[in-house]
């Protein structure tokens, strides 16, 4: 930001919209706020999780080319921070290069990072970084021809438009394509289309390594790298993560080398979550969020600033520090049951458990597998970290009022 911080709800106030304003959006605006920035929270149903923590809230359906336009010209936010990927990418594309706003870190990362092939293709073909095996098809039987012509079993296959799993699986041979092909056109994000076919990386483990762009004091974007994070996925969704996973030294070095490359080329100021798989000393690129991941959730309880903190201040033009306070994990609390306005019971029990915290994300609706809150906690030991968060999370029983 060229002009200095001002005074919401005031002429001189810095403005900021979040296209999104789920439980990772919410905490970004808590950050912003408590710099006094002037908020407003953008989802497609209202009382979002943002929406309940910022000045203003605004719902519109935000992959709507002409709805999105229309919002952004009334608004005239000073920075506009995409917080999901399901957004009308050209509109921002179009309206940054008007000169009418800037898009966190930049509207092509948006664009291209909304989409697995224009991430994919850019890591590997235009990047060279390493990659799993991968094929882009449009029909069921150019998915067996790219299984049969060298991707091979096991593989699995994701709709290019989809996340937290979304029509995403595993095939571990011929009976299971027909299976794979059906559940990807019934989960991809824009109807029937396109997915990717990847060959299975048999990986020791997967992390996030959070990278942040942010300016030095020389006004030049430096990139700052946090401990890396592990963490555990389950049908392609996050339910614990930790922080710091150990990494040999030289695998280390490889996944900042490959987060820096791909950080450099989006761009831009802000945080990343770069996602990356681990066997040995060997590292692959898998995606990467421009913008603070659900795993980095972990960083409330275990960094000076947490990934929240880091993406408002480097979006902010603010200096950064990614440093660890202590080892930590976080748990996710999962609805359990399909109904709206639900209680929590159990939400004393699982505070009782040592350095622990909570986060009940406000969620106006609850359905069984919807993320409906996160444990944390902090501990000198990692791996007691982990079965304590996961101790204070099945604590929580969500239940319909
Ligand atoms: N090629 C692969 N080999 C092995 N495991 C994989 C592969 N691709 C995906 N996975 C597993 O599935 C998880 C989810 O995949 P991916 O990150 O591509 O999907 P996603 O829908 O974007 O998930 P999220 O939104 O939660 O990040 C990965 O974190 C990893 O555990
Ligand atoms: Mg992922």
């Amino acid at each position: 930001m060229t002009k200095p911080l001002g005074t919401p709800l005031s002429p001189a106030a810095t403005r900021v919209m979040l296209l999104g304003s789920g439980e990772l959006g919410k905490e970004v605006l808590i950050a912003l706020q408590r710099l006094g920035v002037e908020t407003i929270a953008v989802d497609r149903y209202e009382n979002a999780p943002g929406q309940q923590v910022a000045h203003h809230a605004r719902t519109i359906t935000m992959s709507d080319p002409a709805q999105l336009r229309a919002l952004i010209e009334a608004e005239r936010p000073d920075l506009v921070v995409p917080e999901i990927e399901a957004i009308a990418t050209p509109v921002l594309e179009a309206l940054e290069s008007e000169g009418l706003v800037r898009c966190i870190p930049t509207a092509r990362a948006a664009r291209l990072t909304m989409d697995r092939e224009g991430i994919r293709r850019l890591a590997a073909e235009t990047l060279g970084l390493p990659t799993s095996p991968y094929r882009f098809c449009d029909s069921f039987e150019a998915l067996q021809a790219a299984i049969d012509g060298g991707i091979g079993y096991p593989c699995v296959v994701k709709p290019v438009m989809s996340s937290s799993g979304k029509g995403q699986s595993k095939i571990d041979g011929p009976a299971d394509v027909r299976k794979a092909w059906d559940y990807a056109m019934a989960g991809g994000r824009v109807g029937p289309g396109r997915i990717i076919v990847e060959g299975f990386i048999d990986f020791d483990y997967e992390i996030t390594q959070l990278t942040v762009r942010a300016l030095g004091a020389d006004g030049q974007v430096q990139t700052h790298f946090c401990d890396p994070i592990g963490h555990v996925q389950v049908s392609g969704d996050y339910v614990e993560s930790w922080q710091p996973h150990p990494m040999s030294p030289v695998a280390l070095e490889k996944s900042r080398e490959i987060a820096r490359a791909i950080t450099a080329d989006l761009g831009g100021q802000g945080l990343f979550g770069v996602e990356l798989f681990v066997k040995g000393d060997q590292v692959w690129f898998s995606e990467v969020s421009p913008r603070p991941h659900d795993t980095g959730m972990v960083t409330m309880a275990t960094q000076w600033q947490n990934e929240f903190e880091l993406h408002a201040r480097a979006i902010l033009g603010l200096p950064v520090d990614t440093s660890l306070k202590s080892p930590g994990a976080s748990a996710v609390i999962y609805g359990g049951v399909d109904a709206t306005g639900i209680v929590f019971d159990g939400v004393a029990e699982a505070l009782a458990v040592p350095h622990s915290e909570l986060r009940l994300f406000g969620k106006p609706e609850s359905f069984t597998k919807r993320r409906m809150g996160v444990a944390l906690v902090h501990d000198a030991d990692v791996e007691h970290a982990r079965a304590q968060a996961k101790l204070a999370a099945s604590r929580v029983k969500p239940r319909q009022a």
